[in-house]
C-alpha cells in the first residue's frame, strides 16, 4: 500500500457488533479491527486477519482496549422540533385525564402546535438543538424528524427547515418525514375534508419541492385521521414518488398497519393494537414494525405489540424514542433499548438490531446499520465489558464517542 492509499482511520483492540450473521450473537468479533476512508468502512474483522504494520494501512490509528463498537444508532421516529412543553399534561394524566381526552379537549398535540406556530425558526431551532445533542451524547448517529406541530404551510416548513439545520448543524444525518395529517388543526373543525385538501394538494407537493421532504407520514387513529383520509395522502405521496410510513394502532385498531403495507410503505410504528392479518401483511411488504416504548411508558399502557407474531411472521423490529413532548419525552434512544427489553421482552441483540440495522430500513437505508466494508463508517464507541449492557444500565454514561462517516460530529 503506498502513503496515499492509506485509509484515513483504524481502531484496534475493540470488541465488534457487526450485526453480520456471522454465526455469532451480534456478529460479535472480540478483538477487532475497524478501518474506513472516505466516509465509508474499509475493513472490519479481527486484529489477526490485519496483515501488516498498521501504520502503514492508516492515517491515523488508535489502540483502545476495554471498548465495544457497534454501528451509530438509528433513531428513525423522532418529532424533536417542538416549542414549548407539556409537563403540564403529565400532571394532569397522573391526575386520571387520559391522552385521549386531553387531545379531544383542546389539549394534546394541538397545545404543542400553538407553542410551535408562536416560534420563529432560530427560535425553534434553539429549543430544539439541546435534544438532539442529547441523543448524540448516548450513541446516535442518524436521526428523522417529522413535521406535525405546525399544520400550516409555513409553520410545517419552519419544522422541516429547522430538522434539516440540525443536520448541518451538528454534522450527522437528518432525515425528514412530513407528517402535516398529525391532527385536525382547531381553525379547520368541521372541515375536515378542507385541511386533507390542503395538505396532501398543497403542503406536501410544495414542501417536497422545496426538498424538505423525505418520507411522508400520518396519525391514523380515532383522534387523528381515518383510514380513507390517510390512503388519500399516501395516494398522493406515491405519485410525487414519495415513501410512506404511518403512525398505526396506538390506541385501536383501524387497519393502519395493513393500509400502510398495501403502499409498500417503509414502516408502521407503535402497533399496540396490530391484529395478525396487519401483521402478515406487514410481513408480505416487507415493512418495518417501529416500536417505541416510550410512549407506550409515558402512558401507562398495558396492551403491548404483538411481538410474538412479529418474530412469527418474519417481519423487522426497529426500536426509536419517539421522542415528543406529549407522549415521550425521552431523551436517550440506549434507554428505548432497554424499554424495549424490559417492557417487550425483545432480546439485548433484537433491541440493538432495532436501533440500528433494522432502524436504516425503517428509513430506507440500505448503506449503514451494519459494520462491513462498503458501509459508511458511522459508529458508536462504548465503555462497556459485554453488549447487553446497553439495554441493562438505565442512563449512565457509556458512551466514549461516535463518528459519522468517519468524522467527528460538531460539538
Ligand atoms: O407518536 N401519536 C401521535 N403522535 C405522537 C404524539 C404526539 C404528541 O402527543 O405530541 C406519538 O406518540
Ligand atoms: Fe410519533
Amino acid at each position: 500500500m503506498t502513503t496515499d492509499d492509506r485509509w484515513d482511520g483504524l481502531l484496534l483492540d475493540v470488541g465488534l457488533a457487526t450485526l453480520v450473521d456471522n454465526g455469532v450473537p451480534y456478529g460479535a468479533i472480540a478483538d477487532g479491527a475497524i478501518g474506513w476512508r472516505d466516509g465509508v468502512i474499509t475493513f472490519a474483522g479481527p486484529r489477526s486477519e490485519l496483515a501488516g504494520d498498521p501504520h502503514a494501512l492508516a492515517h491515523r490509528v488508535e489502540s483502545l482496549p476495554g471498548t465495544w463498537v457497534t454501528p451509530g444508532l438509528i433513531d428513525c421516529h423522532t418529532h424533536l422540533v417542538f416549542g414549548g412543553d407539556r409537563a403540564q399534561e403529565f400532571e394532569q394524566r397522573l391526575e386520571g385525564a387520559s391522552y385521549e381526552e386531553i387531545a379531544r379537549a383542546g389539549g394534546g398535540i394541538v397545545s404543542s402546535v400553538r407553542a410551535t406556530r408562536a416560534a420563529s425558526e432560530d427560535d425553534l431551532l434553539r429549543q430544539s438543538l439541546p435534544r438532539a445533542k442529547a441523543l448524540l451524547a448516548d450513541g446516535v448517529t442518524t436521526l428523522e424528524i417529522k413535521s406535525g406541530y405546525g399544520l400550516e404551510p409555513d409553520a410545517e416548513r419552519r419544522m422541516l427547515r429547522v430538522a434539516r439545520r440540525i443536520g448541518v448543524e451538528l454534522g450527522i444525518d437528518v432525515r425528514t418525514s412530513f407528517l402535516g395529517m398529525h391532527a385536525l388543526p382547531p381553525e379547520y373543525a368541521g372541515r375536515r375534508d378542507e385541511y386533507v385538501a390542503l395538505v396532501c394538494d398543497t403542503m406536501l407537493p410544495s414542501l417536497a419541492g422545496e426538498e424538505l421532504v423525505d418520507a411522508v407520514d400520518a396519525f391514523c387513529e380515532g383522534i387523528g385521521f381515518t383510514h380513507d383520509e390517510t390512503e388519500r395522502l399516501f395516494r398522493k405521496a406515491s405519485e410525487l414518488g414519495l415513501p410512506v410510513k404511518l403512525h398505526a394502532e396506538q390506541l385501536s385498531d383501524l387497519g393502519g398497519a395493513a393500509l400502510v403495507a398495501r403502499y409498500s410503505g417503509l414502516s408502521a410504528d407503535h402497533l399496540e393494537w396490530t391484529s395478525e392479518e396487519g401483521v402478515r401483511a406487514m410481513a408480505e411488504a416487507g415493512t418495518v414494525a417501529v416500536l417505541l416504548p416510550g410512549a407506550y411508558y409515558a402512558l401507562r399502557d398495558t396492551r403491548p405489540p404483538p411481538i410474538e407474531a412479529f418474530r412469527r411472521h418474519g417481519v423487522a423490529m426497529a426500536v426509536a424514542t419517539d421522542l415528543n413532548p406529549g407522549t415521550s419525552p425521552l431523551l436517550s434512544l440506549r434507554l428505548a433499548m432497554g424499554m424495549a427489553c424490559t417492557l417487550f421482552r425483545l432480546t439485548p441483540e433484537e433491541a440493538l438490531r432495532g436501533a440500528t440495522v433494522h432502524a436504516a430500513h425503517a428509513l430506507g437505508l440500505d448503506d449503514r446499520g451494519i459494520l462491513a466494508p462498503g458501509r459508511r463508517a458511522d459508529l458508536a464507541i462504548w465503555n462497556i465489558r459485554h453488549l447487553p449492557e446497553l439495554c441493562y444500565w438505565i442512563g449512565g454514561d457509556l458512551l466514549r464517542e461516535v463518528r459519522v462517516a468517519g468524522e467527528r460530529p460538531h460539538e
